[in-house]
């Protein structure tokens, strides 16, 4: 079988240390750095011809950056004849530029998209994209995991019972995730009527479902970005009469206030997989939980190279795996 080879970007290292460390690989050597101008810059340090080579990157801050690295990556192993290119990309920066709501604006996603396949990427794997849609923009197979395994599974350590929980969708977009997290954690299912009036301000003032007083709320969306629709719909719960409130996502963007609204929000935890290094200011919250989704990666990684099947993955393995940090 042709071998694997692992290399890893700059956006999160320590994920993709923990991917190799689940299979059993070693990193590759691969030097990615900059030019004095900002360029980005990568040489393999190793031989990868004819080699089956994933490249771990998730697009996140600073998202140019983290794109173009991931793209000169893709273009430097074609060049040096790796058999088969796989960009395994944690979190997909621009995924909420996925479609045209007004005129004369770009789909930035598909635009990404465009760009991975022009680099020579000859599959994706990626995790709770913004819109499954998503995976229609590419012309080559993509894997769309989901970090819910290890997340569910956090929360059914938390040992509520599922007469005390509310699983809330905080938008109609979201509605979807909620259903699955509501089977996989049992509760009722509660939906927020959010209205965004810009990228950074939500309202959030009816639910339907429920019911909320009394209850355990936990509320799911796929990123906090500036924790706008979280800690509104957050807001609405507790003024509701949930008598604790969990928040969890898969991607912690965490940009502009998000920091100072999770804070003053009635939040007792926000939960979130580690598709997206924390910063140093992140750290100071301390009401995060950290899952790692390595495991969830890392086994995809590997079937993916054994040609095995991904959705008889979540149907038969428990990822106990996600550690807690
Ligand atoms: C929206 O459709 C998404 O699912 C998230 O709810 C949103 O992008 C989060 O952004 P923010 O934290 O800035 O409200």
């Amino acid at each position: 079988m042709t071998p694997m080879k692992i290399f890893s970007g700059t956006a999160n290292r320590p994920l993709s240390e923990k991917i190799c460390e689940y299979l059993g690989e070693p990193l590759g050597n691969m030097t990615v750095e900059k030019f004095p101008d900002g360029e980005s810059f990568c040489r393999i340090e190793e031989d990868v011809r004819g080699k089956d080579v994933f490249i771990i990157q998730p697009t996140c801050r600073p998202v140019n950056d983290t794109l173009m690295e991931l793209l000169v990556m893709i273009d430097c192993c074609r060049r040096a004849s790796a058999d088969r290119i796989t960009a395994v990309i944690p979190y997909f920066g621009y995924a909420r530029q996925d479609r045209k709501d007004e005129g004369r604006v770009p789909i930035s996603a598909k635009l990404c998209a465009n760009l991975l396949e022009c680099a020579g990427a000859n599959r994706v794997v990626a995790l709770d994209l913004h819109s499954a849609q998503i995976q229609g923009f590419f012309d080559i197979p993509l894997d769309h995991l989901s970090a819910s395994p290890v997340i569910d599974e956090y929360i059914n350590t938390l040992g509520y019972s599922p007469e005390e929980v509310v699983v809330v969708s905080p938008d109609a977009g979201s509605i979807k995730r909620a259903t699955k997290h509501v089977s996989a954690v049992g509760g009722s299912l509660a939906i927020i009527d959010k209205r965004r009036h810009s990228g950074s301000e939500v309202e959030q003032a009816h639910i339907i479902g429920g019911p909320i007083e009394g209850r355990v709320a936990f509320l799911f969306d796929d990123m906090i970005s500036t924790g706008g629709s979280i800690c509104g719909a957050a807001k609405v719960v507790k003024e509701m009469g949930a008598k604790k409130v969990y928040v969890a996502a898969s991607h912690g963007v965490l940009c502009g206030p998000a920091i100072e609204r999770l804070e003053a929000a009635p939040i007792d935890e926000v939960v979130l997989s580690d598709t997206i290094p924390l910063l140093p200011e992140h750290q100071k919250l301390k009401k995060i939980k950290r899952l790692s989704c390595a495991s969830i990666l890392g086994e995809t990684i590997k079937r993916i190279h054994n040609h095995e099947s991904i959705s008889q993955m979540y149907k038969s393995l428990r990822f106990t795996t996600g550690q807690y940090f």
